[in-house]
């Protein structure tokens, strides 16, 4: 039998150790979302590719029903939707960014999280298997910080919508699970891009470049490692927001 995830922004980072760590096995099949397309394609035997800018919302139904139609869902022991791709710029304050800018953020961030939730669990319905959706969340949900409020604010709204959609599935026939979680910090371009903003945009900069100098960051390993341990261990509670401190 097989365990199918789908995971969005598998380019790098988080999302392409989790497909890293997910293909070990043979029982895994992984569906990767990404926007662009490295050799990976060839390396790795029981993962699927699928080119999509998660921006353009449009877009989403489709892609949803290409991967759907690549399933063979008689052989299917669980289904889980991993949200992972994100963005945080504009790193800068609000008043100085673009339209474009806080736009790219949310339609990544919250707007394609949501549409892709929806419609996994819509094709998931009827399903009685093991069903779950995990959204990567962040720290800056609950933690504001001067110069992202774009990402605080998509990323607090990843939580809320996490809670709601568990009371939702509460009342559901087959319901899937949900839960987000906070990576801490990881060892990503994410964190790389941080470390080169201008002081005058993000005033916490210093405070970031330690992290790295001083060893803090989580390796995208590590991070995908544990959040697949988690998430297999069944030890959480639907519509639950976890801080990987508070589960290592
Ligand atoms: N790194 C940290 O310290 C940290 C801390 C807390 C939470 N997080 C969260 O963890 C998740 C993974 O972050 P990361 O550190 O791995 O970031 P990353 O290294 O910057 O990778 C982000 C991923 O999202 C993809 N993505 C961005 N915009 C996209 C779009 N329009 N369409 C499709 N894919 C898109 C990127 O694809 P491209 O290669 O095409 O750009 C990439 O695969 C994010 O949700 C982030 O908010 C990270």
């Amino acid at each position: 039998m097989n365990k199918i995830y789908l995971i969005t922004g598998t380019s790098r980072g988080l999302g392409h150790a989790l497909v890293k760590e997910l293909i070990k096995s043979r029982e895994n099949k992984v569906f990767c979302i990404q926007r662009s397309m490295g050799g990976e394609k060839r390396r790795m035997a029981n993962a699927n590719f699928y080119r999509c800018d998660l921006s353009n919302a449009k877009k989403l139904p489709e892609l949803m029903n290409c991967i759907f139609n690549d399933i063979d869902f008689k052989k299917v022991e669980s289904i889980t939707l991993i949200n992972n791709a994100g963005v945080l710029s504009p790193i800068k304050s609000i008043h100085n960014a673009s339209v474009e800018e806080i736009g790219n953020n949310i339609d990544v961030n919250l707007k394609a999280l949501i549409i892709l939730t929806s419609l996994f669990l819509q094709k998931t319905q009827k399903l009685d298997i093991k069903k779950t959706v995990i959204n990567i969340s962040s720290g800056a949900a609950i933690h504001p910080y001067d110069g992202w409020s774009v990402y605080c604010g998509t990323k607090a709204g990843v939580d809320q919508f996490t809670r709601c959609v568990s009371l939702e599935q509460a009342r559901q026939r087959h319901p899937a699970d949900i839960f987000a979680f906070y990576p801490y910090i990881i060892d990503t371009g994410m964190q790389a891009l941080i470390r080169k903003s201008d002081k005058k945009d993000f005033p916490k900069v210093k405070k970031f470049i330690g992290y790295k100098k001083n060893g803090n960051l989580l390796s995208a390993a590590f991070v995908a490692k544990t959040l697949l341990n988690f998430a297999n261990g069944n030890n959480f509670e639907n519509g639950g927001i976890y801080d990987i401190e508070d589960i290592t």
